[in-house]
């Protein structure tokens, strides 16, 4: 007989995780295309515990098919995918992983700000197909001491505004309410600031809430001069009107590390000069993937061990 807790693994986490949480618990794995019910009429339920991750998520109809579940234990900060009022309902404690990951995610940030404006990406190429012995790269554009307007002051962009702080750029952020205690100017409007800044990035939460917040209007406010980069979800941005907006040159340039229906990227950017394409790596190295790992393992710990997770996200 098995004294386990049984946890429900829903989707793929980092092979380490997966070997901890088979170790201390009866763990069993949902993949992604599965069928959750043909999987639980399978497996049963008397699940207690579901880790997941912000790119799979869970939504209302998992966490309503699972009748003992007491805690969800996501792998990531993001929780758009994640059902909270579902949870929420039924009195289930989610933890995810903030704070581990806010230095990677903001120096990705800064990385593709200097990437598209330098355009080290492109350089790159250039030299790879020998065309640095036909003639010069075309110049890139100035960071040190341009203005910098962020979208989102929570605590990535609070990290985000510090390094920008180190290039000395003017920096403006945007949020629905100012943010005590810091030494940035609040703008209200988001046209307003997206038509004083060199750069905008954005870095605000997915979800309903913010779906296209960046759309066409925001786009020209930005103008031919002006450089967008996206380390937030795909959702934000109106990705249909990024597209004309980068194949028109109504913008001079946008550095994405996430897009509306990843791992889909939209075919036209493929060709375009002036975009940087990332495959949603922000938090992507070893360090933090393993603070990440660790803080996942431990929420659900903390819930068996005290009754709560250690970052309550709802
Ligand atoms: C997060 O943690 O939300 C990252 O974007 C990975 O999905």
């Amino acid at each position: 007989m098995n004294n386990k807790q049984r946890i429900l693994q829903q989707g793929p986490l980092m092979p380490g995780l997966e070997a901890r949480l088979a170790e201390a618990y009866d763990l069993h794995r949902l993949d992604t295309q599965a069928d959750p019910e043909t999987f639980l009429a399978e497996h049963g339920d008397g699940f207690v515990g579901l880790v997941t991750s912000a790119a799979v998520g869970a939504d209302a109809a998992l966490i309503d098919a699972l009748p003992a579940l007491k805690v969800i234990s996501s792998f990531g900060v993001g929780l758009d995918k994640l059902d909270l009022d579902a949870a929420a309902r039924r009195g289930i404690a989610v933890g995810n992983t903030p704070e581990v990951l806010n230095d990677c995610v903001a120096d990705l940030a800064i990385a593709l700000m200097l990437d598209v404006a330098r355009r080290t990406a492109a350089a790159d190429r250039f030299v790879r197909r020998g065309e640095w012995l036909e003639h010069r790269f075309p110049l890139g554009r100035r960071v040190s001491g341009a203005k910098l307007g962020i979208v989102g002051l929570g605590r990535i962009g609070r990290t985000i505004a510090r390094r920008a702080g180190g290039f000395e750029m003017d920096i403006r952020y945007h949020s629905r309410r100012p943010v005590a205690d810091v030494p940035w100017q609040h703008e209200p409007s988001l046209l307003a600031l997206a038509g004083w800044a060199d750069y905008l990035i954005v870095i605000t939460a997915g979800g309903a809430g913010t779906h296209h917040l960046i759309d066409a209007e925001v786009l020209d406010a930005l103008g031919p001069d002006g450089f967008i980069v996206n380390v937030s979800r795909g959702s934000v941005i109106d990705e249909a009107a990024l597209v004309k907006a980068l194949v028109d040159k109504r913008i001079a340039g946008a550095g994405l590390d996430v897009f509306d229906r990843e791992p889909h990227v939209p075919g036209e950017l493929m060709h375009l000069d002036n975009v940087v394409l990332l495959p949603h790596i922000a938090s992507a190295t070893r360090e933090t993937r393993q603070a990440m790992a660790d803080l996942t393992f431990d929420n659900l710990q903390a819930f068996f061990r005290d009754g709560q997770v250690l970052t309550f996200a709802g």
